[in-house]
């Protein structure tokens, strides 16, 4: 058997090709080069966009010779092989060794001039230079005084660019790329520093543990899905860079989640080498969507709670508001006030502190839905209002019921609104309509307990007691 051998050849203009298709944005340079500052201990990086021109500056170890050729190694495993900074022992987030050239993307020159302690140099990258020389494969290094760069660092130019960014999205991807909230780091755009910003909502923090490492974080539940900026989902980071907005599908099925933001941490997670996807068939991708969609049920869970807490707020709210009225509306109608103790005159007032609240009343059979109204204990989200004044008087109880079970219904100085009724949801979704309705229903029961001789007696009671009540007739 003969076994020749092959070489493996590299074409010169791959490395264009990586730069320039790789990643999906060209915009992801400044992520690329941000992180690289931050991944050699800078304290501070300022990113630069002018008309013709991208510097990106950092303070950070910066870069002898040695250095240089590092940065030029295509696939260097530098930081797989040291993945904490010397400095402040910040977890690394290069791994693959070609994040400089997404610059290509967007630019056909850039130059890294960096310094380290007496040592300062340029280096040269021209695409169209590199293309033309094709079998030169080395790059221009100009030596520099050390005092051209002030500390020790590096800057990265660009010139002969391709594109325009606006500063708005160049912001927002240093804000969502980059470990801003990390310590002893600043980043400045055009001067001015980028700081993370504040979103209001329900905060829920997670922290969970997984066999392949932690998962933690804060989800944020937000009022209205025009507060989340850089699209819907929670940003699911690696090493401080969002590499995805995820909801994990479960938003198909439950939309409310698409009011969920808020940032989870999984440095484990593998990724693809343009920082924008992960490897999805890893063991450790599987246990993470596993871990995050048990996080998301307990999730659906709270927010069906506090929904439940807002309904309630908004119940009490509008029943306290209409009781108010009726009672306003009882004072003028005093053959219905006494109905709940409510004096006509001072005088009555004291006579009537003692004694019974209501009139005896024959005993009414109940239909099954009514048994079960009086005899259910309070539900969490049961709103319960008083008709009183001093210590005698009608509650008023909203709650569910059941939507089969009656609109309203009274028994034992205790008015029931049922929450559920198809009526009473379709008028809760306009808080003045929810308001005559509560109104209809409480001058209803008010009047029946008044045992009204007919129908006819017992419409026109309530319709003057509604009027006085929905109509403010006081000066
Ligand atoms: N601003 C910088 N200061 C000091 N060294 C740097 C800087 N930028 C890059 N380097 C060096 O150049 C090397 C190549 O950088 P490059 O961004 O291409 O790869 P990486 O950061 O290692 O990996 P990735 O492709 O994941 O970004 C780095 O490993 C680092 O040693
Ligand atoms: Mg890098």
């Amino acid at each position: 058997m003969t076994i020749l051998t092959i070489p493996i050849t590299f074409d010169k203009s791959h490395l264009i090709t990586i730069g320039e298709k790789l990643y999906s944005e060209s915009i992801e340079l400044i992520r690329e080069l941000v992180n690289n500052a931050y991944d050699a201990d800078a304290t501070s990086v300022r990113v630069t966009i002018a008309e013709d021109e991208i510097i990106v500056q950092d303070n950070g170890s910066g870069m002898d010779e040695q250095g240089l050729r590092q940065y030029f190694n295509i696939g260097s495993t530098e930081k797989r092989q040291h993945n904490r900074s010397p400095k402040f022992n910040r977890i690394r987030i290069g791994e693959f060794g070609i994040g400089k050239f997404a610059t290509l993307a967007a630019c056909g020159r850039f130059e890294v001039t960096s310094r380290k302690d007496n040592f300062a140099a340029t280096v040269t990258f021209d695409k169209e230079e590199w293309e033309q020389s094709n079998n030169h494969w080395h790059l221009p290094m100009r030596l520099e005084a050390p005092e051209i760069l002030k500390t020790n660092g590096t800057t990265v130019k660009l010139n002969k660019l391709y594109k325009k960014f606006k500063l708005d999205d160049v912001e927002r991807r240093i804000l969502e790329g980059v470990p801003i909230k990390a310590e002893h780091f600043e980043v400045y755009l055009n001067n001015k520093k980028i700081s993370a910003r504040f979103l209001a909502g329900q905060r829920i923090p997670v922290f969970e543990g997984s066999e392949y490492g932690i998962i933690s974080g804060e989800l944020i539940l937000v009022s209205n899905t025009n507060f989340i900026v850089g699209g819907p989902g929670i940003e699911i980071k690696v090493k401080g860079v969002t590499i995805k907005r995820d909801l994990f599908g479960m938003e198909i099925n439950f939309p409310q989640l698409n009011l969920l933001t808020g940032e989870i941490h999984a440095d484990f997670l593998p990724i693809t080498s343009d920082r924008t996807g992960f490897i999805k068939d890893s063991p450790g991708y599987h246990e993470f969507n596993k871990v995050m969609r048990g996080v998301l049920q307990r999730v659906l869970h709270d927010i069906k709670y506090w929904q439940k807490q807002k309904e309630k707020k908004k119940n009490r709210r509008i029943v306290n508001a209409t009781v108010d009225k009726v009672l306003n509306a009882l004072k003028k109608n005093p053959e219905l006030a006494s109905l709940i103790g409510l004096p006509v005159s001072p005088e009555e007032e004291k006579q009537k502190t003692e004694g019974e609240i209501l009139p005896k009343k024959p005993r009414v059979k109940r239909t099954p839905a009514q048994k079960r109204m009086v005899s259910k204990i309070l539900g969490p989200s049961a709103v319960v209002a008083r008709l009183k004044i001093g210590k005698k008087g009608i509650s008023c109880q909203l709650d569910h019921f059941g939507q089969d079970s009656p609109e309203s219904y009274t028994e034992s100085n205790i008015i029931y609104i049922n929450l559920d009724h198809p009526l009473y949801v379709r008028e809760a979704k306009n808080r003045e309509r929810l308001i005559v309705n509560v109104a209809r229903l409480l001058t209803q029961e008010l009047t029946l307990l008044k045992n009204p001789k007919n129908a006819r007696q017992a419409f026109d009671t309530q319709s003057k007691l509604l009027k006085d009540t929905l109509i403010d007739t006081t000066p």
